[in-house]
């Protein structure tokens, strides 16, 4: 019988998951063990991973794999892709031959401005806060020169203060809405610790000054935005469309189809939706693979999706002059210091293997995995159809759940080769086997 529990943080890891299993798993011992098995026998390791987080029981693996021969800007990166999802890595990597073949991704950064605000509400006449807020920046400012003088060393800091009238949408609510530049981090901790502080010296002003006795000011809350729109990177291919012909596609018609299909994710959100998160496929596994925070990224990249008002695609195509381009412009807040970056042992040995890229260079690597999960989803989906290559790649975690033998699956591979792969053709061809 479920209940619930006080004081739960402050038992041991055993204690935690006895607890677990006596109240979830009729005190089953096997559960516990399966915890057990996924602990790290190095020690150190181990209590390295119970500590990011609280109430930590065990670890939670997902693959980390490679998708080798992306060519950006005209040097060749191996990429790491931490994610569950079957076929993503081949995908990547295909598409990734691909590109390299035909002049490989191009890259920009279109800036690297972040955003924090102190959201709070006032009463009072609208004139008399500016002007008081007018006055008091250069306070605002120097108060939190001590938070910020490190990063200003660093060439970063805040770009700047401004103050936002949103009463239009809401009854007497203003804002301090901030701008950042915060380098190779991701910023967070510098962001909300400099808006603490503004919103700090901003409400000991306004409790001072004498006009606004009659007026009521309330700090409602200080955190950064995970919306960056100004933190923007571009990343596109391009080629002339008969070198798009491979096999038995023919380069015109597959231009062409592949346009209108990213012009309906352009128009219809229910197709937009599933076209970037084929995008996010690349972006988030790679995220994930460098200890950025993938949560951040998601919410800031739909928000960047809606900007028109609804949802659309992220990615973009034309045909011109015979040439064939297609691009995304993405916002991206990533960090290369700071968080797990140096913490995690298999976050710093990816760091290693992209070269110890800076955020500008990370937000380019994320951006092209994403323009290239995108390619080769829409390719797929224009072309033989998506589940012809996911339902090959899927074929191994059928095997796995029919517990297939070793020989078994050696026999599977090579029969599904020029068979379809279907959930209940797996099962058959595997009864068969074994009958
Ligand atoms: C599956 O994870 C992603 C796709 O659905 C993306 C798309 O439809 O473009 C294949």
């Amino acid at each position: 019988m479920s209940k619930a529990i006080s004081g739960f943080s402050k038992l041991s890891k055993t204690q935690k998951i006895q607890w677990l299993s006596d109240t979830y798993f009729s005190g089953n011992t096997e559960t516990s063990q399966l915890l057990e098995t996924y602990w790290n026998s190095d020690k150190k390791l181990q209590q390295l991973h119970d500590e990011f987080i609280e109430n930590t029981i065990t670890n939670y693996y997902l693959p980390l794999g490679v998708a080798p021969n992306f060519l950006i800007n005209d040097t060749y990166y191996s990429i790491p892709m931490a994610i569950e999802e079957s076929s993503v890595v081949a995908a990547a990597s295909k598409a990734a031959k691909f590109w390299s073949e035909r002049g490989g991704f191009k890259t920009t950064i279109l800036g690297t401005t972040k955003v924090g605000h102190v959201h709070f509400t006032y009463n009072g006449a609208y004139e008399d806060l500016l002007d008081f807020f007018n006055r008091i920046k250069p306070t605002l400012i120097s108060d939190a020169l001590p938070l910020m003088s490190s990063m200003k060393k660093r060439g970063g800091g805040l770009i700047d203060i401004q103050l936002v009238n949103k009463t239009a949408s809401l009854k007497n609510y203003y804002q301090l809405h901030c701008e950042f530049e915060t380098l190779d981090a991701m910023g967070a901790n510098f962001i909300n610790s400099c808006l603490e502080q503004f919103s700090k010296s901003f409400e000991e002003r306004f409790m001072e000054d004498i006009r606004f006795r009659e007026s009521e000011l309330s700090i409602i809350m200080s955190i950064l935005s995970n919306y960056v729109p100004n933190c923007l990177v571009r990343a596109e291919v391009s080629c002339p469309v008969d070198q798009l012909s491979e096999n038995e596609i023919n380069g015109q018609e597959f231009a062409q189809k592949f346009a209108q299909a990213v012009a309906i994710a352009e128009v219809e959100p229910y197709r937009a939706v599933t076209h970037n998160k084929g995008i996010m496929n690349g972006i988030d596994a790679v995220i994930l693979a460098t200890g950025n925070d993938f949560r951040a990224v998601e919410a800031g990249i739909h928000a960047y999706a809606s900007k028109e008002g609804s949802y659309k695609s992220l990615t973009h195509v034309h045909i011109k002059n015979g040439i064939f381009t297609f691009w995304m412009e993405i916002p991206l807040a990533l960090g290369t210091v700071g968080g797990l970056t140096k913490l995690h042992p298999l976050v710093k040995w990816c760091f290693e293997l992209l070269q110890h890229p800076n955020a500008k260079e990370l937000m380019q690597i994320v951006a092209v995995a994403g323009l290239a999960q995108n390619f080769a989803a829409v390719k797929s989906l224009t072309t033989t159809g998506i589940q012809k290559g996911h339902m090959k790649m899927h074929l191994m975690n059928i095997l796995n759940q029919l517990e297939a033998s070793t020989s078994e699956k050696g026999k599977a591979i090579s029969y599904f080769k020029t068979n379809a792969v279907t959930h209940s053709s797996v099962v058959t061809f595997i009864e068969n086997l074994r009958s």
